[in-house]
């Protein structure tokens, strides 16, 4: 008899405080048979580390290698790590991908949703984005009444960085990593940098905030982010 099949979670597990995960997030972890996890191409498991206290020796578990720096390129990268979870659910196990921060927005799991969510029963569970909590962290209200917050990767070519920034109300620009010294002087270009703050790690114990003009561009890693938050003066 083919078996019942399981159900996939792409479970959104917050930006790094293990204690930022939801009660419905926590929960889901501890009773799958399965989690899955993208690795950096060193094996380093971020998402994993941030749960690694509530996963349970018994768990099966998929680390999926991704190259986070190249994305033209992992799309082969998503269809082995797509089919070896499409095992398990085909088998009735149930399948929590574990993704940082909130699973639909940039997130990893997106990609593994669209192979999979046609083939078998979903759920997405929403995480607490590193961009809501970066704002948290540095003590910097983001949009007041009518301002409008963009969102944008580092990885857009100067130009259309440039364009998106102009006249913004407020932004958080994530993916930083090499990009950042480009980010920064078109920041400085449009009158920007005064307003713009640097978080890198945001929650997690190495978390660190510095003055945006005091950042090596050399030394920012990929887990960075810059928030430049609305100048609208509150009543
Ligand atoms: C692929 S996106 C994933 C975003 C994630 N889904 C979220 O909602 O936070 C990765 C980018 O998010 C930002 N990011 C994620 N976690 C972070 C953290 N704890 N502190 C600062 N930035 C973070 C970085 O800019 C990083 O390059």
């Amino acid at each position: 008899m083919t078996p019942t099949k399981g159900k996939l979670y792409g479970l959104g597990i917050g930006p790094g405080d293990p204690e930022l995960l939801t009660l419905k997030a926590h929960r889901i972890l501890t009773q799958v048979p399965v989690i899955a996890y993208p690795t950096l191409e060193n094996g380093k498991a971020l998402a994993r580390a941030i749960v690694a206290s509530y996963i349970r020796p018994s768990q099966i578990e998929i680390p999926m290698p991704l190259p986070f720096s190249v994305e033209r390129s992992s799309q082969p990268y998503y269809d082995i790590g797509a089919e070896k979870i499409a095992a398990h659910l085909s088998a009735g196990r149930d399948v929590a991908v574990l993704c940082e921060g909130e699973p639909m927005l940039y997130g990893t799991f997106m990609y593994l949703f669209n192979r999979l969510a046609d083939r078998f029963d979903t759920e997405v569970i929403p995480g607490i984005s590193s961009t809501l909590a970066s704002a948290a962290m540095l003590g910097a209200p983001i949009t007041y009444r009518n301002d409008v917050l963009s969102i944008m990767p580092a990885t857009l070519d100067a130009d259309t960085l440039r364009a998106r920034l102009t006249g913004i109300d407020a932004a958080v620009i994530i993916k930083l990593g090499r990009h950042f010294a480009k980010v920064r002087d078109i920041l400085a270009e449009l009158g920007l940098l005064e307003r713009a703050l640097y978080i890198e790690r945001a929650t997690q114990p190495n978390q660190r905030i510095v003055p945006i003009t005091t950042v090596d561009p050399t030394e920012v890693p990929y887990w960075s982010l810059i928030l430049i938050p609305s100048q609208t003066q509150p009543q």
